[in-house]
């Protein structure tokens, strides 16, 4: 099938390389000219394990394109996906959808036979329609089918969850759109993948409710550990026992600094103002919110704690400055409020992160010493932080890491490292939720 997906971020490259692995014929058109020049010539704007490769084998066998051309680009499409940005509009928290609403009038306007238009982007409920009617006040002349496909993959390990889901869901209101879509994700029947078909309003909540339970779910374990630590009570037995129960399900019960990334912070925020809008408030939602917002900045302040509360003119190195392992992406990290917090208490900050990126140092504090790698950032610290539980920190000797320091104060708010060999290798300690 010939396929259209607009915008090539995370989820418009990794589909688009994934539906041409499918077999289907793909355009993927960004109007970032950068962005798509460096496409073509074989070099992919994000770290994504995998995705390389996927890409190179998908242009080799001609099956993926990249253009800025959108004539090109939509002619003679079956099916165009919008994989643009729905960041949180400035002022109010609600999802903006500037870019769902341009980019579906330029591509209703640029269409030149029926096609599906189909929002993969995250919207709120009620979007489809706001889109149906822009492309049929764009295009009285032509049918444009509108769906929704919600997109379920992580950063980091995007491939084997768009090529292995756990669900496929399509919102339809035409037997066109159903049967278009039902074709492309095909090959996934093989796998047996379920395939929720619904109406677009139930497809728009399914994604934000996925969405918030997996940061609710966060939130919760991250609660239930700072209170274990008051206890003596272990975490990581506590997640254990409470997700072998089926229904509670053992996934996502990882205590840490606070959920990051360009999409729990922002969908939480958007669905609870969806939730205010009608007058239907989600208030297990709004208080996830909340809460994740304090922890961060918790963080900084147990570090300080930890220091012997005050930081000033001590040396912290920082291991990990990314949302999440195996992405360069920094979108709403733990590290952006908990470094401009320890460096405004007097902090020396040192930092190592395997994806750094030139973003990544024009979001933190200017102030920061950047290592080439973890034991280069510990060099001379009087405390180590572990931010990010990339896994080259987990395989880092205790004794290598003592030598470096000056001090022996760490705090691993990944709870990556064994407490005995840490307290052995005479270091003060610090984790999430396990005994002291
Ligand atoms: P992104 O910011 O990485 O990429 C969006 C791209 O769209 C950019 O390259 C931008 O230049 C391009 N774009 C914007 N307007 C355009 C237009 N009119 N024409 C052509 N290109 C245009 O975003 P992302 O992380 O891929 O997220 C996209 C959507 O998918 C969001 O709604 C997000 O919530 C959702 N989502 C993201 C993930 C994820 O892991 N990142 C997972 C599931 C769903
Ligand atoms: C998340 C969802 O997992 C995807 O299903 C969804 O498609 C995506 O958002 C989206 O809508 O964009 P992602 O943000 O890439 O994916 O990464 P996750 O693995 O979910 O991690 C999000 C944050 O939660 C990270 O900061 C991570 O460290 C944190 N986390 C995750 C925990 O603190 N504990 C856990 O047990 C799991």
């Amino acid at each position: 099938m010939r396929i259209t997906m607009i915008g090539a971020g995370y989820v418009g490259l990794v589909s688009g390389a994934c539906f041409a692995e499918f077999g289907h014929d793909v355009i993927v058109l960004d109007k970032d000219p950068a962005k798509i020049e460096a496409l073509q010539a074989g070099r992919i704007p994000i770290y994504e394990p995998g995705l390389e490769k996927l890409v190179a084998d998908n242009v080799h066998d001609r099956r993926l394109h990249f253009t800025t051309d959108l004539a090109e680009a939509v002619g003679g499409a079956e099916a165009v996906f919008l994989a643009v940005g729905t960041p949180t509009r400035r002022g109010d928290g609600h999802a903006d959808l500037t870019y769902v609403f341009a980019a579906a009038e330029e591509v209703a306007r640029a269409l030149t036979g029926p096609t599906v238009l189909v929002t993969k982007s995250t919207v709120p409920v009620g979007t489809g329609a706001q889109v149906r009617e822009i492309v049929r006040r764009a295009r009285p002349d032509l049918t444009i089918d509108v769906a929704s496909n919600p997109e379920f993959l992580r950063e980091g390990n995007a491939i084997g969850d768009f090529m292995r889901p756990d669900r496929v869901v399509i919102g339809v209101e035409s037997e066109r759109a159903e049967a278009v879509l039902k074709r492309l994700y095909r090959p996934l029947y093989l796998i047996e993948t379920p395939v929720v078909a619904t109406a677009i309003e139930t497809a728009e909540m399914i994604k934000y409710a996925a969405n918030a339970f997996l940061a609710m779910k966060i939130t919760f374990i991250n609660e239930v550990a700072d209170l274990c630590e008051k206890v003596g009570a272990d975490v990581h037995d506590v997640a254990r026992g409470i997700g072998l129960d089926g229904r509670i399900g053992r996934k996502f019960l990882h205590p840490g600094p606070g959920y990051g990334g360009s999409c729990f912070p922002k969908d939480t925020l958007a669905f609870a103002r969806t939730g205010q809008d009608y007058g239907r408030p989600l208030r297990l939602v709004e208080a996830t919110v909340a809460v994740n917002e304090a922890r961060k900045e918790a963080m900084a302040a147990r570090v300080i704690e930890a220091c012997g509360g005050d930081v000033a003119g001590k040396t912290i190195a920082v291991l990990g400055l990314t949302f999440k392992p195996e992405t360069d992406d920094m979108r709403e990290s733990p590290s952006l409020t908990v470094l401009p917090l320890l460096a405004a208490a007097g902090a020396k900050l040192a930092a190592f992160d395997p994806a750094m990126s030139e973003f990544a140092r024009q979001s933190l504090p200017a102030s920061v010493r950047y290592a080439g790698n973890a034991l280069g950032a510990a060099e001379g610290a009087d405390a180590v932080v572990l931010l990010t539980e990339w896994n080259e920190f987990r395989a880092l000797s205790p004794q290598k890491l003592k030598a470096a320091m000056r001090g022996d104060v760490v705090l691993d708010l990944r709870n990556v490292w064994d407490p005995v060999a840490m307290r052995e290798a005479g270091f003060r300690y610090h984790s999430i939720g396990r005994p002291k």
